[in-house]
């Protein structure tokens, strides 16, 4: 069975994406060279980490570098909508974008990761409304995503009159960013109960379906599984995006991460054979 999609106007050989992760140090270089590898051989898409420390310091370019193992894939750079609220505008996003040749632009809402960080970003009133204004600027896609719990209805109500390509749910059930943060600050977790704050990414899905019907949606947060992934298209997301479980395979060699990625689509393709699906547009209900 065919795993054909199109996404942003590009044609994807299974409706994956690489999530967002690394960026800057020579070992986050290592990572998304294989990872970049194993989306180019896969034909699927990737996105980059944040690239606010390539802007600001132009050494970590390299480590985003990732065009010349894979110069066709469908890439997309990576910024925190806090910056733009920080002085950022439509001048650092096209750099983000030129610099690597992306084809698109993510910017992650954190507001939680945020919270729990040492000197974290908490200038956050007004964030829907400034992310509009840069992204009318912008002649490339913006898609807008969280980074592990959810993006909520009333945001994507906000965002909805904006001139946005997709929205990436990354809901709550996979990596937890204040769970990191708590570890990261304090060496424990303090606060169990924020650590499962936020939208669950089934739910999160079924709310941005109903919320914005027309949207392009990615679902990530949690996804593991081919089995989860049919789970999420069958909620109604274009694409799912896969983080975590690709670091280590990636900080191997691009095989295991290319190998990580092959049996995930093998069991994508058997849930949607079992299911009596033909091809991905008929698990979306297209
Ligand atoms: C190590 C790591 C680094 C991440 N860095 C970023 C980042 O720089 N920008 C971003 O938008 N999301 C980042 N994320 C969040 C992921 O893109 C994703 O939304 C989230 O981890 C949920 O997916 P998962 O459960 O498959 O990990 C990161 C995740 C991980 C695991």
């Amino acid at each position: 069975m065919r795993l054909d999609t199109v996404f942003l106007g590009r044609r994807l050989k299974a409706p994956v994406l690489i999530g967002a992760m690394t960026g800057g140090a020579e070992k986050a270089g290592v990572i998304n060279r294989n990872l970049a590898t194993a989306a180019r051989n896969l034909g699927l898409g990737m996105m980059l980490g944040s690239q606010r420390v390539m802007l600001e310091h132009p050494d970590a370019w390299e480590s985003f570098n990732v065009r010349e193992v894979a110069p066709e894939i469908l890439l997309i750079g990576n910024l925190g909508a806090a910056q733009f609220m920080l002085g950022y505008g439509a001048e650092q996003a096209r750099r983000a974008v030129d610099e690597v040749m992306a084809d698109a632009l993510a910017i992650h809402l954190n507001p939680l990761q945020e919270a729990l960080q040492r000197g974290g970003d908490t200038r956050w009133q007004g964030v829907t409304y400034r992310l509009k204004q840069v992204a009318r600027e912008l002649d490339f896609p913006v898609i807008i995503k969280e980074v592990g719990h959810g993006l909520d209805a009333a945001t994507l109500r906000a965002l909805a009159d904006g001139p946005f390509a997709a929205y990436d749910v990354a809901g709550a059930g996979g990596t937890s960013w204040a769970r990191v943060e708590q570890l990261v600050a304090h060496g424990q977790v303090h606060s169990p109960d924020l650590c499962e704050l936020g939208v669950p990414t089934a739910q999160a899905l079924r709310q941005a379906r109903k919320t914005l019907p027309g949207a392009q949606l990615i679902a990530s947060g949690g996804i593991r599984s081919g089995l989860d992934a049919a789970r999420a298209l069958s909620l109604g997301a274009e694409v799912v995006a896969v983080a975590r479980p690709l670091l280590e395979p990636a900080l191997d060699s691009s095989e295991a991460a290319e190998a990580w990625l092959r049996n995930f689509i093998q069991e994508l393709r058997v849930a949607l054979f079992v299911g009596g699906y033909r091809d991905v547009r008929e698990v979306r209900g297209g």
